[in-house]
């Protein structure tokens, strides 16, 4: 593989759009030299597999400064099922194509584009991604750097890069100078965010402590660079500290809310910090307040959106310049647990709200 200029990334990110904005992609229905694709979209808000619709789309002319791109791989995340069901904390302008990130392969360029050219792979974030073909401005895509010919692995990979490994990097980084050999928790561990976060701690020599909530998952994350796997309970804080043999956790990391949240706050240490990034649960986080007043326990929230729209330049190349590279070594992956193409998007949602998966759920929209 080739070796990924840090200087091509920076250069590339100069002319990428914010993130993680919700974007809202029209099919046109010009007939000019028509090709059809498919597209997923919805309507109305509801339950996913039932709501989301495959329609088809034809292809139409390239305006002043746009691209058209062949999506070869985007992920379902639970935001996205989240978003469409009307729980999220953003909700989609309707009609809308779902999906909030992807990777695709430039097939035509109007002639003012000249940044990137056919057949160059592009990241697509912010615009609905569960479709075989997305015509946008140049400037919405943020262009790769040269991998020479990725695997079809990595194709998949990259797809997953500019939500789930920046919200674990930035975590990691925003809330306690942490330094090698300090001990973190975190749960739904086994999530892709849960993942990456233990490969990223691995690489700094800090130690994770992760919790699950069913068995048949150590393995996987020891495998990943985990230092202790848990199964959440009741005794979760008597669990932790017996794994940390005492030793004081000064970072709790929560996807999960509910009780968890606050057997979370009771296994920190004094002074430690508790960050809620997700409710996967469903069910509202609770907190024993005498746990924080008695440890003086800071409460934090993250969110990559929030992020994504103080951070600046600088910011964004510091954070993709580690990932990327990262991704396209292999030192930092997610699983996948299926894939599926855009006319089976509703087996591909389905598949997504399931429990006991074993990773994410890819649309892979021309493999099939
Ligand atoms: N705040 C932000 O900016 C931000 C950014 C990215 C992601 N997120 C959030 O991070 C979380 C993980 O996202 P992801 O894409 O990494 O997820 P994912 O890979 O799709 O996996 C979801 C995981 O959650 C686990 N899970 C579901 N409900 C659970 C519960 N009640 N208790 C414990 N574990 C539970 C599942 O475990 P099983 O295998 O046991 O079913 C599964 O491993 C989501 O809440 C997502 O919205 C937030």
């Amino acid at each position: 593989m080739n070796k990924i200029s840090l200087g091509a990334i920076f250069a590339a990110l100069i002319s990428a759009m914010p993130l993680a904005l919700a974007g809202h992609h029209e099919a046109s229905m010009h007939h000019d030299h028509a090709t059809t694709f498919n597209y997923a979209e919805i309507n109305q808000l509801g339950e996913p597999a039932t709501v989301i619709e495959v329609k088809e789309g034809t292809s139409r002319p390239l305006e002043i400064g746009e691209i058209r791109v062949k999506v070869l791989a985007a992920p379902i995340h639970p935001s996205n099922l989240l978003a469409i069901s009307g729980n999220y904390l953003t909700t989609p302008v309707l009609p809308s194509i779902p999906g909030s990130e992807g990777v695709g392969q430039v097939v035509e360029l109007s002639s003012e584009v000249t940044h990137l050219t056919k057949g160059q792979l592009v990241l697509l974030a912010g615009m609905g991604t569960w479709s075989e073909e997305i015509v946008a401005p140049a400037a919405m895509v943020i262009p790769l750097p040269d991998l020479g010919k990725p695997s079809a692995e990595l194709i998949e990979q990259l797809s997953m890069s500019t939500i789930n490994p920046l919200t674990a990097l930035l975590m990691l980084n925003s809330y306690v100078d942490l330094k090698e050999g300090d001990w973190i928790v975190q749960s739904a561990s086994n999530s892709a965010v849960g993942g990456y976060l233990i490969q990223l701690a691995k690489q700094r020599g800090i130690k994770t402590v992760n919790v699950v909530r069913r068995e048949g998952l150590a393995e996987d994350l020891m495998a990943k660079g985990a230092d202790a796997v848990l199964i959440d309970g009741p005794d979760l804080a008597q669990q932790i500290a017996s794994a940390t043999n005492n030793a004081p956790v000064v970072l709790a990391i929560d996807a999960v809310g509910g009780d968890t949240f606050s057997r979370l706050a009771e296994s920190l240490g004094n002074g430690g910090t508790l960050v809620t990034y997700g409710v996967l649960s469903g069910k509202f986080p609770t907190l024993n307040l005498g746990t924080v007043l008695r440890n003086d326990i800071r409460v934090q929230s993250f969110w990559l959106t929030r992020w994504f729209g103080a951070a600046t330049m600088a910011d964004r190349q510091a954070a993709f310049g580690q990932i990327i590279p990262l991704i396209a070594s292999g030192a930092l992956k997610a699983n996948i647990d299926s894939r599926f193409s855009v006319a089976q998007i509703k087996e591909a949602a389905t598949r997504a709200g399931q429990r006991a998966r074993n990773g994410k759920v890819l649309i892979v929209p021309h493999a099939h």
